[in-house]
């Protein structure tokens, strides 16, 4: 004689789904958390020594400058390291590791012809990206300038600046507000173009304006791609 399965009480059946949405939000909770703070294990390795400085192109022949901002270029990696790192902030190319606003910066200047210039920092931040979000939250908190190893001569030859920046907490790393203060802008055309990793140009517009008064900041762009950023300045009437 078979046995009648008995369906299961309403009761049972929330119990069994409010355990999977806990299971879930659990999971999807260790994963952010993992993946915010840990570098990706399957990420492509790199050693320190193949990973860009950013170098400074300025020819005086062009009236575009692109100015940009990564991390990859301003890290403090130990000391001897022989081993590879990886990070998120790290797109590698022909064996080469560049932040993400430098490989923008060079599909700028390929597409452009402008010159070239990295904002790079006297003190490197750490190498952890929390390490680099805690130097970044108390700069933003007391308004820090930190001081910049590179310098133009003269924003004059300029009429139109790309400003490449990565989100940081929804706004500018404070290197890029260092670069933009220390030279006048106005009446130059400001084309910000954003790298993030979910949230945009965030208030970067805003803070470039309020720091370059005179120069017109147009509507940016959040960039996904190499390509999306050569895409933009094209329908801006830059590409040569
Ligand atoms: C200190 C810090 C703060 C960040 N804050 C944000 C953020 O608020 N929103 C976001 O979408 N991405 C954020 N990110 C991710 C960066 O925008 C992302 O790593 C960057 O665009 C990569 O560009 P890069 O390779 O040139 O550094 C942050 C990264 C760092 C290091």
């Amino acid at each position: 004689m078979s046995k009648e399965k008995k369906p299961l009480s309403r009761g049972k059946k929330i119990g069994i789904g409010v355990a999977a949405a806990l299971v879930t939000a659990a999971v999807v909770g260790i994963g952010v958390f993992y993946c915010t703070f840990f570098p990706n294990p399957l990420a492509k390795r790199i050693a320190p020594v193949d990973i860009s400085a950013g170098e400074m192109s300025v020819t005086g022949e062009s009236n575009v400058l692109i100015a940009y901002f990564s991390i990859a270029n301003n890290r403090a990696y130990p000391d001897g390291e022989v081993d590879a790192v990886a990070s998120a902030s790290l797109a590698i190319r022909e064996g080469k590791g560049y932040g993400h606003a430098e490989l923008y910066a060079l599909a700028a200047q390929e597409a452009t012809g402008g010159d070239l210039f990295p904002i790079k920092t006297a003190e490197p931040y750490p190498e952890t990206y929390g390490g680099a979000f805690d130097r970044h939250r108390s700069e933003m908190g007391t308004s820090h300038r930190p001081e910049l190893t590179e310098h133009l001569d003269s924003v004059e030859g300029y009429d139109t600046v790309i400003l490449i920046y990565p989100n940081w907490l929804s706004g500018l790393p404070q290197p890029v507000l260092s670069f933009l203060e220390e030279y006048d802008f106005s009446g130059k055309t400001i084309l910000p173009i954003a790298t993030s990793q979910a949230l945009g140009l965030g208030s970067g517009p805003e803070q470039i304006a309020a720091a370059c008064p005179g120069a017109e900041v147009v509507d940016g762009l959040s960039a996904r791609s190499e390509d999306g950023v050569k895409e933009f300045l094209k329908r801006a009437g830059l590409v040569i």
